[in-house]
């Protein structure tokens, strides 16, 4: 852990989201990160909070606008369904972001995956959000064999209880840049 944290300390890239612990700003990011490559998510992503700064702009605002300015990412299903997201904090939640899993679950257009992505990088609470890379990583750096994705969760929430946002952040950041699926860099 403290090797990995400490590359992540050094070596990680800055990105935007990673200035932030914002719900609205993290949630945002993630949905962008699904399908899209990081290099273009950057730009869209100070774009769209440029146009939408708050979880209640993007729940008031004419979907037809938030898909405009998604323009160029694709997928625009996931916008729709962000929208949807901020609606629902909206209605059900006073405009603030649940910070517990079945509250979280229970919104719409938000998944395992995201659900614990906001737990984690937007309310520092001990839970790893364990997507492609990050199963890879606990599989094949930490346990060393193939593991059911179950067991992935729960080494990796183990694994980043003592500093949560650290590290699930840098088991993304190694997962996108060392351990990578075709040509790890292992020695490195
Ligand atoms: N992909 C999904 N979440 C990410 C994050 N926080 N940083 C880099 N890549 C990601």
């Amino acid at each position: 852990r403290n090797d990995l944290t400490g590359w992540f300390a050094e070596q990680g890239r800055e990105l935007p989201w990673r200035r932030t612990r914002e719900p609205y700003r993290v949630l945002v990011s993630e949905v962008m990160l699904q399908q899209t490559q990081v290099a273009r998510v950057v730009p869209a992503y100070t774009a769209f909070l440029e146009r939408f700064p708050t979880l209640r702009d993007l729940a008031g605002a004419p979907t037809a606008a938030v898909l405009e300015q998604w323009r160029g990412l694709g997928y625009n299903r996931r916008a729709v369904n962000l929208q949807r997201t901020c609606r629902a904090v909206c209605e059900r939640h006073g405009g603030r972001m649940p910070a517990s899993l079945d509250e979280l679950l229970d919104l719409p257009g938000i998944g395992p995956y995201t659900a614990r992505a906001l737990l984690v990088f937007a309310f520092e609470q001990p839970v790893a959000a364990v997507y492609v890379n990050v199963g890879r990583v606990v599989a094949r750096a930490l346990l060393g064999r193939p593991a059911p994705p179950r067991e992935r969760q729960a080494v990796a929430d183990a694994l980043v209880a003592p500093a949560p946002w650290h590290t699930a952040q840098a088991l993304m950041e190694l997962g996108a840049r060392m351990c990578t699926a075709r040509r790890p860099a292992c020695t490195e």
